[in-house]
């Protein structure tokens, strides 16, 4: 039964990356019997399809196609930042005039002027960090004067508290090349600067995946762990029938890929995929080709608007053995037992998704948070190797069928194995009743129900 009386609106960033943890999280508060408003742009809002959770268009001041309509990012932000504040203040005073005014904003971290609206209203408001905690502590390392930037190229490494030694090419390439992210990087700073003065700042991850860091920042800043934000299906937990997301930006080919998942061994096929948002070079793209053809294993490849750079007589030589797709269900995909590996450039869903469904990685970092989370995945977690580029910055055919070998044969794939299986119990654990994650959800919940308007 939903609490009309207790309203929570869940603001995103309109890319796919973000929309699906985000409206994760906004099912996991209808499903505890809240009012949940899903809150996304005018292009978006007919790709979301998530029952119980009502959906409402804001305007970012571009509503036919978004990004792709302005000028530069920094023009696309403003224009947010100008047009956005003012459709959710409007949007907040329609719900406010009802018999459900709105008691919390919970806002995409990218976004972080919703908190001035918040503010307007005197309601709570919760900031989502989409990145891993150890990445996001490195920004608030900056704010806290931990290192400066630019950081000097030259260094060997970079020594943070709870984190990894990190070499210079280890780190997002927000810090690492900040002048060529100045917009987005002015965003992320921004939301650091201001992290306290939210009530609630979540991070999509879990304490066991990240607990050196949690033990450093403990007392030091607020963030809580509140995921995996999986369809719960994935992870054992209770939601009825959430087995996707419930946002498609792009037509999955899902009967195509799963009738192809069928014909083939369990464990043998290499699902390649590079996320919603990196463009990948011809060459790459050939090279990638054929080094897949080399590891003589059945693959399946997403390429996004790329598939014609393939050339023909890969094509023709890959018959039953390959399929190339635009775009699929990604988790689906993830969880046929058919698939053994997932190539992935590293995005935080990518990789969260891969730990909760139990398949080791070999990791093609792009750029963005990406290289941190591969060093974590080699490094850390120990569920996968990253692959190499050459000085061209050129993952070479040969370089990704070495790494291809290292997840799938011999005693180094029983160790990325074994180690894989051991995160995705943590990570069910973390969400299930009592776990970390849900603790720190529950104790939003009681809170938020508690308030009186
Ligand atoms: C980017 C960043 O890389 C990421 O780290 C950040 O936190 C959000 O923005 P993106 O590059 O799109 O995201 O990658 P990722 O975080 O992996 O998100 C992609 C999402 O699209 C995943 O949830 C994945 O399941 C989904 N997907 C991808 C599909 O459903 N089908 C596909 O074919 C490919």
């Amino acid at each position: 039964m939903e609490n009309k009386s207790c309203h929570v609106i869940v603001l995103t960033y309109p890319a796919q990356g973000h929309i699906n943890p985000l409206l994760q999280f906004a099912k996991l508060l209808a499903s505890r019997g809240l009012k949940t408003t899903f809150a996304t742009t005018y292009y978006t809002v007919n790709s979301i399809d998530a029952p119980n959770v009502h959906v409402e268009p804001i305007s970012d001041g571009f509503d036919e196609g978004g990004f792709k309509q302005a000028s530069s990012v920094e023009a696309y932000l403003e224009s947010f930042k100008a047009v956005g504040s003012r459709t959710l203040a409007q949007l907040i005073n329609k719900f406010d005039a009802s018999d459900s005014p709105v008691r919390c904003i919970v806002y995409d971290s990218l976004l972080p002027w919703a908190l001035e609206v918040a503010k307007e209203f005197g309601i709570y408001a919760a900031t989502f960090l989409t990145n891993s905690a150890s990445l996001c502590s490195l920004y608030w390392h900056i704010v806290n004067g931990l290192f400066t930037l630019p950081v000097n190229p030259e260094i060997e490494s970079l020594s943070l508290p709870g984190l990894p030694v990190l070499a210079f090419h280890e780190l997002p390439s927000f810090l690492a090349y900040p002048t060529s992210h100045s917009a987005y990087l002015a965003v992320v700073m921004e939301k650091f600067y201001r992290l306290t003065e939210n009530d609630w700042v979540f991070c999509n991850s879990f304490e066991e995946l990240e607990s050196e860091l949690v033990k450093a920042m403990k007392g030091l800043w607020p963030v809580k762990m509140i995921g995996p934000m999986v369809p719960s299906a994935y992870l054992d937990q209770q939601i009825e029938g959430d087995t996707a997301y419930g946002a498609n930006l792009w037509e999955p080919t899902t009967d195509q890929c799963l009738k192809w998942l069928e014909t083939k061994p369990s464990g043998s096929v290499l699902y390649v995929s590079f996320g919603s948002m990196a463009s990948v070079s011809d060459e790459q793209v050939q090279e990638i080709a054929w080094g897949l053809k080399a590891s003589n294993r059945p693959f399946m490849w997403v390429l996004k608007g790329s598939e014609n750079k393939l050339p023909g007589e890969f094509m023709d030589s890959i018959g039953e053995t390959g399929l190339v797709v635009t775009w699929c269900n990604q988790l689906q995909v993830l969880a046929h037992k058919a698939v053994g590996c997932f190539v992935t450039h590293c995005g935080w869903n990518s990789i969260l998704e891969a730990l909760s469904l139990g398949v080791p990685m070999v990791c093609v970092a792009q750029g963005t948070d990406q290289p941190t989370n591969a060093k974590f995945v080699e490094d850390i977690w120990k569920v996968g190797v990253r692959a190499k580029r050459n000085e061209e910055g050129i993952l070479t055919r040969k370089e990704l069928y070495g790494c291809i070998r290292q997840v799938m044969e011999g005693e180094s794939s029983r160790q990325v194995r074994g180690n894989t299986n051991k995160w995705t119990e943590l990570a069910k654990k973390a969400v299930s009743r009592g776990g970390s994650s849900d603790r720190n959800i529950s104790e939003f919940l009681a809170k938020v129900m508690e308030r009186n308007k």
